[in-house]
């Protein structure tokens, strides 16, 4: 979400949002989910509107439903659509989004094996990103917010949106434990070049003070905006420097977050278990007493 806010301020014409009605900041998301990321957008920023795009044919009647409850109806539309169809090509085509959002699916799938559809991503777990990368090219929108992964070759997601012509403006990490799908596909993980996680003690230890963790990871995100002199020389690439971090990050573990050094802004959280598990309270509702009770 902060590498959304942070997009907002690269995809709004100078003085646009002042002028309500003219120059609506128009926002297409990809892989929308139940919309919280684009609502949140909305809400920011009063003069938008939203077009949303899932293949799940529930995330439709969900996000709808969603965008009802917060009075945000009449700005949010959600379609149901396979971003790598041509469909979802012509809608952007029409739509002329200034920003496009995609927080998609992410883990890397194991040739053998099929991953759930909210999150696998193909072999190394790029290929909603590519695909998205790919559609920017042809769009050309003026701002982007991507997040990613360090389990899926995060320095060619970076690469491949510097050889389209964006910039990386700010990059947002946040330190996270194995989840139930990282977690089920960690043999494969290990034998990929371009997946870094990390499994010392002390990383596991902030992860997840319960002691559940098998490996620790990074989640990124980061706003992207089009430079309008084209690809950016060799030196200095921000896909370089993330390439380092997160290489660091699988050498040496949470230690080498504290004190990052880019030429960009970088902002590092942990998300640690006790965090994720107030964040699916927060999004899901609250927990049922009877579910704290000890056996
Ligand atoms: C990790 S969830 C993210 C949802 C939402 N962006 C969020 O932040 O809450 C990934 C979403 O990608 C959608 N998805 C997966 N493959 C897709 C595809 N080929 N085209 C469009 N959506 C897809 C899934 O249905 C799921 O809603």
């Amino acid at each position: 979400m902060m590498a959304g806010e942070a997009a907002l301020a690269h995809a709004r014409l100078p003085g646009a949002h002042r002028m309500p009605g003219a120059n609506q900041l128009r926002i297409a998301e990809l892989t929308s989910g139940s919309g919280l990321i684009g609502f949140h957008l909305l809400r920011i920023e009063r003069n938008s509107s939203l077009m949303g795009l899932d293949i799940d044919p529930s995330a439709r009647a969900v996000a709808s439903a969603n965008a009802e409850r917060l009075g945000l109806s009449r700005r949010a539309r959600f379609i149901r659509a396979d971003m790598c169809s041509s469909n979802t090509e012509n809608l952007l085509r029409r739509e002329r989004p200034q920003l496009l959002v995609c927080n998609p699916p992410y883990i890397p799938e194991p040739p053998d094996g099929r991953i759930a559809v909210e999150a696998g991503a193909g072999p190394d777990g790029t290929a909603h990103l590519m695909r998205t990368l790919a559609l920017a090219r042809t769009i050309r929108p003026r701002a982007m917010a991507l997040s990613w992964c360090s389990l899926s070759d995060p320095e060619s997601v970076v690469l491949e949106a510097e050889r389209n012509g964006y910039t990386l403006n700010s990059l947002f990490i946040a330190v996270i434990a194995d989840g139930e799908y990282s977690g089920s596909v960690e043999g494969y993980l290990r034998t990929l070049p371009r997946a870094f996680l990390n499994s010392a003690p002390e990383t596991l230890t902030a992860v997840a003070p319960d002691g559940s963790a098998t490996f620790g990871y990074l989640l990124m995100s980061a706003d992207f905006s089009r430079s309008e002199q084209g690809p950016k020389r060799k030196d200095n690439m921000a896909s370089d420097q993330v390439r380092i971090i997160c290489s660091r990050f699988a050498r040496r573990g949470i230690a080498s977050v504290t004190a990052l050094e880019a030429s960009f802004p970088v902002r590092v959280w942990l998300l640690d278990r006790w965090d994720e598990m107030r964040l699916r309270a927060f999004l899901h509702g609250s927990i049922p007493r009877t579910a704290l009770r000890p056996e």
